[in-house]
């Protein structure tokens, strides 16, 4: 197999085997869809916030979502009016994807690998979207970077992932996979779970500044998802690229301090 730089064969080859599944909602990907409404919500507050337009609007922009799976956060943003790039080292998912998207007849653009061989030299996009996906990648200061070098000046990057805690093994592992079953099991391991100062630092070091950080709690027995003020578990960042017209915002200036304990 060729080498990559990002890619785990073993994550990908079990998104492989899970792309039937994924838009099934009550199937084994349901917590996706149960965050990816709550998601949703802060990803159009956050770009309209970024770019100073009502939310929702989404007209011109450019978003690329790394790591999309089979465009379950691709679809609504393309809905309101994005360019949508979908990227995806599955192939499985990309094909899952292309069909669901024909189906509901959006234009996504969605292409097969990892960001630094998909993207192209010089493309840039106004938002970048990395939802779920750097806790399964091989080096994530790597594929923050690859991703972030297509990020426009002025652009808004998104991250969420789950934080490498205790209470993260015990609810995302334990709990998820183990007690309740709402996760295949073999979905996390917690050694590649990623705090959020080591999502900084690799964001940072990409050129970003860092913004607003708010944690996401999960009940897999109600299937509820909700904002917390904990990092612990879940979480999401938000990072802003230097530009030369947009102001840094007040959620990328002004940011609580939220600890991150297990
Ligand atoms: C947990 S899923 C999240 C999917 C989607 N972002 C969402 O939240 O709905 C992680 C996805 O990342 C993809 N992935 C893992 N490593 C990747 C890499 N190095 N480059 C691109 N995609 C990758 C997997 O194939 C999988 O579809």
């Amino acid at each position: 197999m060729t080498p990559t730089r990002t890619i785990r064969s073993d994550e990908v080859a079990r998104f492989n085997r899970l792309a039937a599944t994924w838009w099934n909602r009550t199937g084994p990907m349901r917590p996706l869809h149960v965050v990816n409404t709550l998601r949703l919500g802060y990803v159009l507050e956050q770009i309209a916030e970024r770019f100073g337009r009502p939310v929702g609007e989404l007209q011109g922009l450019r978003i690329a979502d790394v790591g999309c799976g089979a465009g379950l956060m691709c679809e609504p943003l393309a809905a309101c009016g994005a360019q949508v790039v979908g990227v995806d080292a599955a192939a499985n998912n990309i094909a899952a994807a292309r069909l669901h998207s024909k189906a509901a007849g959006l234009h996504i653009d969605y292409r097969i690998g990892e960001p630094d061989a998909v993207l192209q030299d010089g493309e840039a996009f106004d938002v970048l979207l990395l939802l779920e996906v750097v806790e399964h990648v091989d080096d994530v200061a790597t594929f923050v970077r690859d991703a972030a070098a297509h990020l426009a000046p002025g652009g808004l990057l998104l991250a969420s992932t789950i934080n490498r805690t205790l209470r993260s093994y015990l609810a995302a592992i334990v709990g998820a996979e183990r007690v309740f079953r709402v996760l295949p099991r073999g979905t996390h391991h917690w050694a590649q779970f990623v705090r959020p100062e080591e999502l900084e630092q690799a964001a940072t070091a990409s050129g970003l500044n860092p913004g607003e950080r708010r944690g996401m709690a999960y009940l897999p027995a109600l299937h509820r998802a909700w904002w917390t003020r904990s990092l612990s578990v879940n979480y999401i960042a938000s990072f802003g690229k230097p530009g030369a017209d947009l102001a840094e915002p007040e959620s990328l200036l002004n940011r609580p301090t939220v600890t991150s304990s297990g």
